[in-house]
């Protein structure tokens, strides 16, 4: 569904060029649960960015159900994005002046549907992600873990296919993590929802069913080891 074939980025700073993403491959079917990791800096977020079509690539093609996402416009990308991928970052990205309901509510503001309705199916979602009991609490009233469950059931929101996750639970303690991965997981094998986790947490990478890793701006499977089995 999600199709990246021999993928560069590089970024322009002053007279040099950074060269990030050397050609990458790599082929996230649906219903995957995939993880991605790598030292930092290695580019990571980069390349969740322009899975996530919130930048282009600079180099190699970007197909998205099988249409080249080169040939869409601003406006198609945003409309495409909002109705497919839900994203969560590590640093939650909550509104502080909004409570647990409204930021879970927000994605759904595009939609065009009634304030009423948008409460309505973020509380069905809150209430998913084991947040039935704090819908009014404000972001700082409520624990890292809360937080992010929050950013998982805002990503959730517009019942997208995929989610792209950027280190969501970098932030936590352990403990946290393995609810907030285990959530993920179960969203994965009971609604059919691609996930897609950056990490750099090993325990959490053990729990996708495919792993790969970014070395050297190049992708490559890390369940056996075996080079580019990661893409096609
Ligand atoms: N806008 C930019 N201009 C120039 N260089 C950039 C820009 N954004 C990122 N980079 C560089 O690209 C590289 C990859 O960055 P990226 O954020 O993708 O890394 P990452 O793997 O997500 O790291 P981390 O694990 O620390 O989050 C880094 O070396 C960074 O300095
Ligand atoms: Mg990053």
């Amino acid at each position: 569904m999600l199709q990246l074939v021999d993928i560069r980025k590089s970024y322009r700073l002053g007279p040099d060029e950074v060269q990030v993403l050397n050609g990458i491959h790599l082929d996230v079917e649906a219903g995957d649960l995939l993880s991605i990791m790598g030292p930092s800096g290695s580019g990571k977020s980069t390349l969740m960015n322009i899975l996530g079509l919130l930048s282009r690539q600079t180099g190699g093609s970007y197909l998205v159900n099988g249409r080249d996402a080169s040939t869409m416009d601003d406006r198609e990308l945003s409309t495409f994005r909002n109705a497919s991928i839900g994203f969560v970052f590590q640093s939650f990205n909550l509104l502080g002046h909004l409570t647990a309901l409204d930021n879970a509510a927000l994605p759904l503001v595009y939609r065009g549907l009634d304030r009423r309705e948008r409460r309505r199916r973020a509380g069905d979602i809150l209430e998913k992600v084991g947040m039935a009991d704090r819908l009014d609490h404000k972001p700082n009233q409520l624990s890292g873990g809360q937080k992010q469950r929050v950013a998982i059931a805002r990503a959730l929101a517009g019942a997208p296919a995929v989610v792209l996750a950027d280190e969501p639970t970098g932030a936590l303690d352990s403990h946290t993590a393995e609810d907030v991965m285990r959530l993920l997981a179960h969203l994965n094998r009971e609604e059919g929802i691609t996930v897609v986790i950056i990490t750099h947490d090993p325990e959490v990478s053990r729990q996708c069913r495919r792993r790969t890793r970014i070395r050297d701006g190049l992708l490559v499977a890390d369940d056996d080891g075996a080079p580019g089995t990661a893409g096609p």
